[in-house]
């Protein structure tokens, strides 16, 4: 017989479910390794249908679908989209449809932001993908939370492939970053609402002044998961130490190299599981 707090444990001890298109999501993964150490982690990179900016929403909420049907399968206790083009795009429509909580990255970054703005320093930039921009969804968020914010967006369509090959420090990388960062001179906090910008955040950081702020919207839904998961009464009573399988519908070693190095541990391209979509 399974006693209630066994029962209670044995649901909180299930994994937390993570995906994004590629290896963006790896950069949200990390920061939830660091404020929820003792949670176990699936994550699922879909780089066969990788990228999704340019897609359409209803090819988006078509694979998202998918992907959150995986990751249930898997028995988590909480999904984590890691990528602002399905949160942008899908996340109300999942919502509705699954019963596990569903987390996205704009609601955290933009509840987070509002508790530390200052109306001085209201100019937000928000640099991400075309169907991200193209949704509004930002503007939506922030408009309603933070109404008297300014706020200027910018696709970057070159930036999350340039990721996914490792191209994130050369001179392609320099001058690309260069060109997207000329519209963000003047803001006071920059979104980074992709989650592959983080790997050109030092390049980025030379073209800024050091008064802007650059957001991370991993960090964000670290911290806002790392406050809410008592809320949803889910968290772990386990206490390894940030555990994570990877899994990928398309392996190709170069998805490892940056693995290892955005997670700071050797990942072997043996040890990713691959799914077939
Ligand atoms: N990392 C993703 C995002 O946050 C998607 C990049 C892509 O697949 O185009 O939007």
């Amino acid at each position: 017989m399974i006693l209630k707090d066994e029962r209670t444990d044995k649901m909180n001890n299930r994994p937390i479910g993570v995906f994004d298109s590629g290896l963006g999501g790896l950069n949200v993964l990390k920061e939830l390794i660091k404020e929820l150490p003792n949670e176990k982690y699936i994550y699922l990179g879909d780089t066969k249908r990788f990228p999704y900016g340019q897609k359409s929403q209803d090819a988006i909420i078509e694979i998202a679908k998918q992907n959150v049907d995986f990751l249930v399968k898997q028995g988590v206790k909480i999904i984590v989209i890691a990528c602002g083009t399905v949160t942008s795009q899908a996340i109300e429509v999942l919502q509705k449809i699954y019963e596990v909580p569903i987390i996205g990255i704009i609601e955290p970054t933009v509840l987070n932001l509002r508790d530390r703005i200052d109306e001085r320093d209201n100019t937000i930039g928000v640099i991400a993908t075309k169907g991200t921009i193209r949704s509004c969804a930002w503007e939506k968020k922030i408009s309603e939370y933070i109404p008297n914010a300014e706020i200027i967006s910018v696709s970057a369509p070159l930036l999350a492939t340039m990721a996914e090959e490792g191209w994130i420090s050369n001179k392609v990388a320099e001058y690309t970053v260069r060109e997207y960062m000329k519209m963000f001179k003047h803001v006071d906090k920059l979104i980074l609402g992709c989650t592959h910008y983080p790997l050109f955040k030092e390049l980025m950081r030379k073209e800024l002044s050091n008064r802007i702020e650059i957001i991370d919207t991993g960090v964000e839904l670290a911290k806002y998961l790392k406050k809410k998961i008592s809320g949803f009464n889910l968290e772990t009573s386990d206490s390894k130490t940030g555990e994570y399988e990877l899994y990928l519908t398309d392996i190709d070693p170069t998805f490892a190299t940056i693995a290892t190095s955005i997670l700071n541990e050797n990942i072997n391209i043996d040890e990713i599981k691959r799914l077939e979509v």
